[in-house]
């Protein structure tokens, strides 16, 4: 299957990925094996209203980071009923506390109409002409974003059409034409942490949304920072990619010296606990038999316990890490549960490994044989969390791109409100962009 998917890409027109030609949008059902590892031009891109990043792509929606596309009107029922254009032309989430009508509603534009959602259904009245809505805004248009105060002066939406760019002011209706200079066109344009990224092509570049100035070095490639691909362009720089990428990490530990180790896909960084140096390197290298994309790590008297689907791996710490005789063994066998899991950590100075699968968590006694994962307990605060760390300050719960610290595991386990966000590319990993 995977063999035949890759042979219809092959064949497939590429242009399409590149044309406003409506009939070239045709090819819509071949588009099942879209690959946004290829490199697409995305049509839109905004966040849902928990915030998780859809990116649109002719009849199809990649969800997240990761992950394979699925079609648009499964989740948008009503998007393309009229047109059958196959494609999404612009699309941002409204994000204005003080407008409660409109607040974190996604908003489609197709063509000379605009679509509100909330929640996946389609309001009252919509679609409507986008002269209606968003009168001074012209139709077919290549991006919009949210700019909320005081990123913008006022609470404002940008939409962009070729090189044309206006600044909708979402309560006066007033409409400010802006010309962004050192911006490319963009295609797509979206928000994310509080920064705003245009994209074209399958690159992108931040820009500042007042003036749109793109400070940096900028463009980067979309691939490396927005979405999980394994090995494409070599050259890339490893270190500032998984240092600033917004992509969840896979698992993160520290061992005994203290240094820490944080797992993306096939690449992991490593920080030094001496000089704080960051290193990226790929996982193939450090820990061959495992190859990439682990599941979960622990760190346990040395060892490194690597978790990868229903396998652990056992890794004992050094120049080079060497991998015990006999592993990998089924997670089941070695810590009596059933992988895959999601995280694990141990604390200092216990000989338990804190499991975490779904929304629950589970102790395993390390010192006792069989081991089995007894104390299931209910997570209340995520409904997945992607890896955890514990150290000398406590525990450090990572999802998607943030982290929240905990003192204790249970006072995690107990915790009814969220504590403070951070964030895992500039408070763990230094990276100011
Ligand atoms: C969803 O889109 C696909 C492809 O564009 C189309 O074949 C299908 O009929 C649509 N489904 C609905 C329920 O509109
Ligand atoms: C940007 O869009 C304008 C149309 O508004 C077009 O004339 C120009 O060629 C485009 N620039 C690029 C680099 O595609
Ligand atoms: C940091 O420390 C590690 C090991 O302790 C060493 O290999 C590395 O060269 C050091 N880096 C710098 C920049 O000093
Ligand atoms: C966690 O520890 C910090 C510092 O020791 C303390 O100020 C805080 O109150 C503790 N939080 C909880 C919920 O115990």
């Amino acid at each position: 299957m995977k063999l035949l998917a890759h042979i219809l890409c092959l064949c497939l027109p590429l242009p399409w990925a590149q044309s406003n030609d409506e009939h070239a949008q045709g090819h819509a059902h071949a588009s099942a094996v879209l690959d946004r590892c290829k490199g697409l031009e995305m049509d839109a891109v905004a966040v849902n209203e928990e915030g998780i990043p859809y990116f649109f792509k002719g009849d199809h929606l990649f969800k997240g980071f990761h992950g394979k596309a699925e079609l648009s009107n499964n989740s948008f029922t009503e998007l393309d009923d009229h047109h059958h254009l196959g494609h999404v032309d612009a699309a941002f989430r409204m994000h204005y506390e003080d407008n409660p009508t409109d607040h974190d509603h996604m908003f489609f534009f197709l063509d000379n109409k605009v679509f509100s959602y909330y929640q996946h259904k389609l309001e009252d009245g919509y679609p409507k002409d986008i002269s209606q809505v968003f009168p001074g805004i012209p139709d077919h248009l290549d991006a919009a974003v949210e700019c909320p105060k005081p990123e913008c002066d006022e609470d404002s939406v940008i939409f962009f059409k070729g090189d044309d760019i206006y600044h909708y002011n979402v309560r006066t209706k007033a409409v400010d034409e802006k010309e962004f200079k050192t911006m490319p066109n963009c295609t797509s344009a979206f928000r994310f942490m509080d920064h705003y990224y245009c994209f074209h092509g399958h690159q992108f570049s931040k820009f500042d949304p007042k003036t749109g100035e793109v400070h940096g070095r900028y463009p980067k490639e979309a691939r490396d920072y927005f979405m999980r691909c394994s090995k494409f362009g070599e050259e890339s720089d490893h270190l500032d990619r998984e240092r600033c990428s917004r992509v969840h990490l896979d698992a993160i530990t520290s061992d005994d010296a203290g240094n820490l180790y944080a797992f993306r896909g096939h690449h992991f960084l490593r920080k030094d606990e001496s000089n704080d140096t960051l290193k990226a390197e790929t996982i193939e290298n450090a820990f061959k038999e495992l190859h990439s994309e682990v599941d979960a790590v622990f760190s346990y008297e040395n060892h490194l316990y690597m978790i990868k689907d229903d396998d652990l791996y056992v890794y004992k710490v050094g120049e080079p890490h060497t991998h015990l005789p006999d592993y990998p063994k089924t997670v089941e066998n070695e810590l009596g549960i059933k992988g895959p899991i999601d995280a694990a950590f141990v604390c200092q100075d216990h000989h338990i490994a804190h499991i975490i699968q779904g929304q629950h968590i589970y102790d395993v006694e390390l010192k006792v044989t069989p081991r089995a994962a007894k104390n299931q307990r209910p997570i209340s605060l995520f409904k997945k969390v992607d890896a955890a760390l514990c150290g000398p300050e406590g525990l450090k719960v990572i999802v998607g791109n943030h982290f929240y610290n905990f003192n204790s595991t249970m006072q995690f386990v107990a915790s009814r409100a969220l504590p403070e966000q951070h964030r895992v590319s500039m408070e763990l990993f230094g990276c100011d962009h």
